[in-house]
């Protein structure tokens, strides 16, 4: 898995190292909430989440979730991948950033990045999105991005809205 560059970003692999960044962004309250609890509550549980999930990934599809970097302090910022569903036909793109670097157009400079990638290298076609009803920045980002608002499914107990991207 490569790292993918934009102009003020890099989006580089998990790796083992990342498990304290790892638990802290996904015990973020904004997380929890928009997200979900994905049960990472220590630094041993944030290692098997990134070798499970993201390093699977790469292993298995050549995407995954990365950690997103900011190149003029090498500050990690969040993460922004795909992820493949059992329950999802085609893979859908994910992103969380910490509160402090919202509403600087990081993810969707990194969500970009992604696309692109998944499109030029990957031969990706169709992306999809989902987020739960309340989140407004999130359908305020897919739209930036051209997804486009498809039907709501059921997921788990949770009602959520599914966006498409095609090519
Ligand atoms: C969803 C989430 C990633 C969106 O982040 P965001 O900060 O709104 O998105 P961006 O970084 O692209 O920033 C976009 C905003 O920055 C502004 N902006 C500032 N500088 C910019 C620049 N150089 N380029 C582009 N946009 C810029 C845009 O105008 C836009 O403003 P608006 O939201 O008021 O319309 C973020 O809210 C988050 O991490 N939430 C918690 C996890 C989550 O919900 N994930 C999604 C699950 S579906």
């Amino acid at each position: 898995m490569k790292r993918l560059h934009t102009e003020r970003l890099e989006l580089h692999p998990f790796t083992a190292d990342d498990a304290d960044f790892v638990l802290r962004l996904l015990n973020e309250p904004s997380f929890l909430h928009y997200i979900g609890d994905r049960g990472v509550h220590d630094l041993e549980s944030a290692r098997r989440y990134i070798e499970e999930g993201p390093v699977a990934s790469y292993a298995l599809r050549g995407h995954g979730l990365m950690k997103v970097v900011r190149k003029a302090d090498r500050e990690p910022l969040g993460m922004c991948g795909l992820l493949k569903r059992d329950t999802l036909p085609d893979a859908d793109i994910g992103f969380s950033f910490f509160p402090a670097y919202w509403s600087q157009g990081y993810a969707i400079e990194s969500a970009r990045a992604v696309m692109r990638h998944a499109r030029d290298a990957l031969g990706i076609g169709r992306i999809l999105a989902i987020t739960t009803k309340d989140n407004e920045s999130s359908m305020r980002l897919l739209a930036r991005l051209g997804f486009r608002f498809d039907r709501m499914i059921a997921m788990g107990a949770e009602e959520l809205r599914l966006y498409v991207s095609d090519p």
